[in-house]
């Protein structure tokens, strides 16, 4: 990527970080995007930029419009909830976005439509009928993700449409052998139907110039080179109802396809903060703006970036991206995450455990400017935080309290100790500060780190111990009070630049570092302010700014992640008791417990559900009546072992439509998931129907 060139201070700074789909919890990958973004933007707050970062559910599509039908609840009430948790999950790691927003707004719609018709103006968009697999029975078309088959490479079973993760081929959905359509279970059939498509090929010449502008990192930009080499294929941006989405105007049953307005989101996103503080739109986002624009990506959405995005921009007349940000997949523990081993760690299960400073500085030890996959070593992540946060930088500040509360009330002296040290930390703020600028956080780490540890080498050089006990020695005392005010004077301004440097990265440490030495770390344009020392200056009492983590603190995270991934309540008609380490839903009156009609219910007919792999379906005879209930009990019963036993069922839920059919009740069973899940047994001795009390 070519350097940035100078430009006039204060920048006016653009960032954006992906938009999660609005159908699931964000996992600890989602976060390595947020935490890398989070750091920058952040750190250009320090440096005194005008910068925005802002960002949004991605909301649309057919997962999402399933997802709800399967929920029961309408797509609008799935979105909003699942922009409520992301949100506090965001909150909770202590991504400090200016906006956050939805592609399901008005501004999207606005802005999509205006985009829209200009590309049509442009006589960018084409009209052609093409066919594709289609659900007949649920009368959809389906994504390549809604069809498994057998691999027609390996013949493994269970493969969905697009790849095989047995042995990684891919290809289409037409190859695959004995297709079903995951939503019915049904054979796909084709169905044509005419389409929208964005005339990629238009932009051939503008786009191998605008990649060859140095806005990409170089291993994105080899990457676009194959995609060019390829040849560059119209792009199908409609799809057929049912969808949740924009219709396409002047049509009825067509919708813009979801990755058309999921990056618009980024414009809707900051339209939206513009029109709440007042902000000029057009200067960020006009053709020729000197705004700065960055995007930061995972390297599996570089196509959408690099090649489509800026087409369109470029064809409805808007500015072009300055650069994108691509980064790499997470692993942990050198693997693909997985939930049975306990490694699909969910952002809000770690935050049951750990603070997010500690998975913060993690990710900025590892990070850099390419487009490197990153690995979580639970281990070493445990060694690394506690020998660097808190072995290292924490511990400098804890030391030196004590004498300065002890000796000298809380009172900083008037002058350091060493003051060609002092300047040797100030002196690297050019250097961490061009790392963190050019995406190098782990460099800037190093430097970070080897400061500190020439802050624990000056500390247990000048022994600061042995200028105490000298204190009040007779004649000798003096010099040493002095001496000892000094050293402590040095070392919390140390202190206070380590703890100043890192706070892009570890913003709760600043914050509590902060306080305690009665300065903002975080202040907007504060950078600078660490070039000049704390003297005389009274710092609070001393509380402890970081605990190490305790390994069975990650033992934790990696138990839960397990046990929420084999309860096989979440997506069907069965609800199993939460893991020990849950925290205890909200309480609930006995008049709110009492509405849930519990019965005992006989179980006639167990059978495995085709296209799923954790339901059962079950007739259940009540007593009064016999239902369909479907149940993610499959890990732990075969069909046959089911016949004929007792179960509790929530008789009085409302029926469920679900992908499989209508689900009218819930299974209870109590267990930790997998194999452990416990109905009652055939001689529980309650006749069917009965209540549960
Ligand atoms: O891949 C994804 O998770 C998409 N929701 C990212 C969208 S980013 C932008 F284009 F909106
Ligand atoms: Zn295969």
């Amino acid at each position: 990527m070519t350097a940035r060139p100078q430009k006039k201070q204060p920048r006016k700074i653009l960032v954006t970080s992906a938009l999660p789909y609005a159908n699931g919890p964000l996992h600890i990958g989602h976060m390595l995007e947020y935490i890398q973004s989070d750091i920058w933007a952040r750190f250009q707050r320090l440096r005194g930029h005008e910068i925005y970062h802002v960002c949004a559910d991605d909301a649309h599509g057919t997962p999402i419009m399933l997802r709800a039908r399967d929920d029961g609840v309408t797509p609008e009430a799935l979105i909003a909830r699942m922009e409520k948790e992301h949100r506090d999950d965001y909150r909770d790691f202590g991504i400090s976005f200016d906006n956050y927003h939805s592609t399901h707004s008005g501004e999207n719609r606005a802005i999509a439509e205006g985009i829209f018709a200009a590309l049509q103006d442009g006589g960018h968009i084409a009209r052609r009928e093409i066919e594709q697999s289609y659900d007949a029975v649920e009368k959809i078309f389906l994504p390549d993700r809604f069809i498994k088959g057998e691999c027609p490479r390996c013949g493994a079973a269970e493969q969905y449409g697009d790849n095989c993760e047995n042995c990684g081929s891919t290809y289409t959905p037409a190859e695959l052998r004995n297709p079903v359509s995951v939503i019915s279970g049904s054979a796909p059939v084709l169905k044509s139907s005419e389409h929208y498509f964005f005339r990629l090929s238009n932009f051939s010449e503008f786009l191998k110039e605008w990649v060859g502008g140095g806005h990409l990192q170089e291993d994105a930009r080899n990457k676009v080179s194959e995609w060019f080499a390829d040849g560059l294929r119209d792009w199908d941006i409609s799809r057929d109802a049912p969808y949740f989405g924009f219709t396409i105007p002047g049509e009825s049953g067509k919708y813009f396809y979801v990755w058309l307005d999921a990056p618009i989101g980024y414009m809707a996103s900051f339209k939206n903060l513009c029109d709440k503080k007042g902000l000029d739109f057009d200067e960020f986002w006009r053709a020729g703006s000197e705004a700065e624009l960055y995007h930061f990506i995972g390297k599996d959405i570089l196509y959408f970036h690099a090649l489509f995005w800026p087409a369109m921009l470029h064809g409805a007349n808007y500015r072009k991206p300055s650069a994108l940000f691509a980064h790499g997949f997470l692993t942990v523990d050198g693997q693909k995450m997985s939930k049975s081993r306990g490694t699909f760690i969910m952002a809000r299960t770690y935050l049951n455990h750990l603070a997010p400073d500690y998975l913060r500085y993690y990710f900025a030890a590892k990070l850099n400017h390419r487009v490197e996959d990153l690995d979580l070593n639970l281990e070493d992540f445990v060694r690394r935080v506690n020998s660097d946060l808190v072995g290292k930088v924490v511990n400098i500040a804890s030391r030196s309290a004590g004498f300065v509360h002890q000796n000298f009330g809380g009172k900083l002296g008037g002058k350091l100790d060493d003051e060609t040290l002092f300047t040797e930390f100030t002196a690297a703020a050019g250097t961490v500060a061009e790392h963190f600028e050019q995406r190098r956080y782990s460099r800037a780490v190093r430097v970070i780190m080897d400061l500190a540890d020439r802050a624990n080498r000056y500390w247990s050089a000048a022994r600061p111990w042995e200028l105490a006990g000298a204190i009040g020695e007779g004649e000798g005392g003096g010099g040493a009070r002095e001496k000892l005010l000094a050293v402590c004077t040095q070392s919390l301004n140390m202190f206070r630049i380590l703890a100043g440097f890192l706070a892009p990265v570890t913003p709760a440490l600043a914050q509590r570092a902060g306080d305690f030495l009665r300065v903002n770390l975080s202040a907007a344009g504060g950078w600078g302010d660490l070039q000049t020392p704390l003297l005389n200056h009274g710092i609070a009492p001393f509380t402890p700014l970081l605990a190490r983590i305790d390994h069975r603190q990650v033992c934790n995270i990696v138990n839960d992640s397990r046990d929420a991934a084999a309860a096989p309540g979440a997506a069907s008609g069965t609800a199993t008791t939460a893991s020990a380490h849950e925290p205890l839903a909200a309480a609930i009156g006995m008049d709110e417990f009492t509405k849930v009609d519990l019965r005992v219910a006989h179980i006639l007919k167990a059978e495995a559900v085709e296209g799923a792999d954790k339901l059962l379906r079950l007739t259940v005879d009540l007593g009064f009546e016999t239902r369909t209930v479907f149940a993610g009990i499959k890990s732990a019963y075969a069909p046959a072992d089911l016949e004929g036993r007792l179960t509790v069922v929530a008789a009085n839920l409302a029926p469920r439509k679900m992908r499989f059919g209508v689900s009218e009740g819930m299974v209870l069973a109590a267990g930790p998931g997998g194999g452990d899940i416990w109905l009652l047994s055939a001689d529980a001795g309650a006749p069917p129907g009965s209540r549960v009390k």
